[in-house]
Parts: C-alpha cells; structure tokens; sequence
C-alpha cells in the first residue's frame, strides 16, 4: 500500500529551495541510517530553527529497512513538534540510481528523490531523469538531477576521476528533463579522502590544503540558469579534530582532507541551496565512540557510547546550520 509524504506531515523541496536561494544560505542535507543519527539531526535543527532535509541512500535503506525508515521520518515530525518548534523537514532518497527505486521511495513516503543519472551519457541521464520527473511530480515529489561527475565512492557507482560539469549542458538538461534542482561537480568528493596528498599543497605546519573549488565553473552555471537551485554533494570537511581523536584511539585514518568551511560558506550564499555531508557525522561518531571503549573499558551498554556519540553529532550539526550554511533561524 502505498502512502504519501503529505501523510507522514514532511514536506518537499521547492518552497525550502526557493527561500534558500533568495535567502543566500543553503538547506542542510544529512545522511541518516540509524536512531541515534537522526535524534542527533532533529535536537540541532530544532534547536538552530533550520529547515532541513534527511537524506536516506540505497544502501542506509538497506540496512535500516524501508518500513522502519519512514516510520522514523513521521516520529522525526512529530520529535520536532515535540521539542518545541515546527521546522520543515524533507526526506530524500540520495543517489538513486534506477526509476523502480526512485518509484519505490515515492509510494513509501519519500518527498524528494535523486535520480543520478550522471555515470550515463548525456542522452541516457535525461532519459530517466525525465522518466522520474513525470513519476514524482505527479505525486507532488520534487527531484534533483545530476550532470558531471564526482571523485570518490557514491553508494554503488564509483568514480575514479572527477568530470566538472558542463556549463553548456545545464540549460538543455534542466529543460529537457524537468528537474527541481541539479547537483553539479566542481571539485568536491565523497568519503574522508577526498585529495590525494599530491593533488593537495601542505602549509608551515604540515597540514594538507586542498585544491579549491572550481566557483569559475559554478558562476558560469549560474549566469546560465539564474535562481535555479543547485545541489553540492561531497561536501563534508573532515574536522582534524575527529580524525585525529579516532588515530589517537586506535584508529588507522591516512591523509584524510575535506572541503574548507569558507568555501562551502561562500558557495551557500550563492545558488548552492542544498549541501550534502555525510562523512563528517561518521567521524563525529566514530571519534566518540573509539574515545569511550578507549578509556572506559569495561564499559558494555550501548547508550553509554552512543549517547556521547549522539552528543558529538548534534554539536557539529549545529555548527554546520550556524556557521557553515546560514540555515539557522531560517526555519
Ligand atoms: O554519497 C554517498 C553517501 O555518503 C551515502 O553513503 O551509500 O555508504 O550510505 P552510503
Ligand atoms: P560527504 O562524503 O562529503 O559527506 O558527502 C555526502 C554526500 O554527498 C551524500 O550524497
Ligand atoms: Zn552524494
């Protein structure tokens, strides 16, 4: 039986993007597979009054389970109401990479749904985006397309090698296919390794510096379609900090480099309406959790490294709200 995102009191993402884009901030985007993480989402959205969207990939669908997941996303609603303030929330299938999926989420609860394409020629991508945008619009679901191609692991679609989007395609790919928003490649990248160290440069201390974004190539998209919103993934920024909590505790984590806060901060005061971070909740968790078994032990109870886990999450998500996307007390 399918049932409606409407009914589950989540909403879509075209009125969050538009507020967004005339607002110069960007919507936070976070991965979410388990309670803990999405307690984490909910407390630092309420708290910071930010819209926000949860975002569920194929594979956290997998693991959580599709029923428990949007029975997780209506409790988030109503956690919300709870916690004493309304804030928009969306849920999203990230990287859906095939129409039956994108269907699937559609008519279990989802309001919003990816469909990348971008691993398909030109041709093929506007084909089955086009074929989503007809499936989820009219059942009141916004869809986000992808055009280039980003470096780095992206659920079962790897790509070695980043492709910068095309500024010459974007106006056909939106027209043709009827997309609400598109996610493009300037130089961000899934996971924690994000540069290799040669394709980065090191300051006084030793301290890898990333290339920068490609904002010449975001203007010119842009200048192409104004007041579209645009989608960055790829964009945690790996604090050191967690990454060196997690080494100092047992943990094996090389030359691990993010995307610098200023840079996504710059980006959200532009077109970027929805940025993406997944990588660095996964640090945050982790870092906790290893500092926890490191120093207590004897300790068995889950909630005792979950807990803090959780603590370090909603810390950093409201970090991200507040100082990174400008989406606090935009709610
Ligand atoms: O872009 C990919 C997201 O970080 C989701 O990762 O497929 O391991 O759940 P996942
Ligand atoms: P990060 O790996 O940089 O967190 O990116 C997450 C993402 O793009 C999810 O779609
Ligand atoms: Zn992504």
């Amino acid at each position: 039986m399918s049932i409606s995102y409407k009914d589950l009191g989540l909403v879509n993402t075209k009125e969050m993007f538009a507020k967004a884009v005339e607002g110069g901030y960007a919507i936070p985007a976070y991965n979410f597979n388990n309670m803990e993480q999405l307690q984490a989402i909910i407390q630092a959205c309420v708290e910071t009054k930010s819209p926000v969207i949860l975002q569920v990939s194929s594979g956290a669908r997998k693991y959580a389970n599709a029923t428990l997941l949007k029975n997780m996303a209506r409790g988030a609603v109503e956690y919300a109401k709870e916690l004493g303030y309304e804030i928009p929330i969306c849920l999203h299938l990230d990287h859906g990479d095939t129409f039956e999926l994108c269907k699937d989420c559609i008519d279990s609860g989802f309001s919003s749904v990816m469909i990348d394409g971008s691993h398909h020629s030109f041709e093929e991508n506007i084909a089955l985006t086009k074929k989503v945008v007809e499936y989820a619009h009219a059942n009141g679901v916004t869809v986000e397309g992808e055009l280039g191609v980003l470096a780095g692991v992206e659920d079962d679609v790897v790509a070695e090698k980043s492709h910068y989007t095309k500024p010459e395609e974007v106006i056909e790919f939106v027209s043709k296919t009827g997309v609400d928003s598109l996610a493009i490649s300037i130089g961000t990248s899934h996971g924690a390794n994000k540069f290799t160290p040669a394709q980065c440069t090191r300051n006084a201390d030793g301290v890898l510096i990333p290339p920068p974004l490609r904002f010449d190539i975001l203007e010119e998209i842009e200048r192409k379609l104004p007041g579209f919103p645009i989608v960055l993934h790829g964009s945690s920024s790996v604090p050191q900090e967690h990454v060196e909590t997690i080494n100092k505790f047992g943990g094996a984590m090389k030359d691990a480099v993010g995307i610098p806060e200023e840079q996504l901060r710059k980006a959200a005061k532009s077109a970027v309406c929805k940025i993406n971070i997944d990588s660095d909740g996964r640090l945050a968790m982790t870092a906790a959790i290893r500092k926890v078994f490191a120093e207590k032990p004897a300790e068995f109870d889950p909630r005792k490294y979950l807990g803090p886990a959780r603590d370090e999450l909603k810390k950093l998500y409201m970090h991200k709200n507040i100082n990174v996307l400008g989406s606090a007390d935009k709610a």
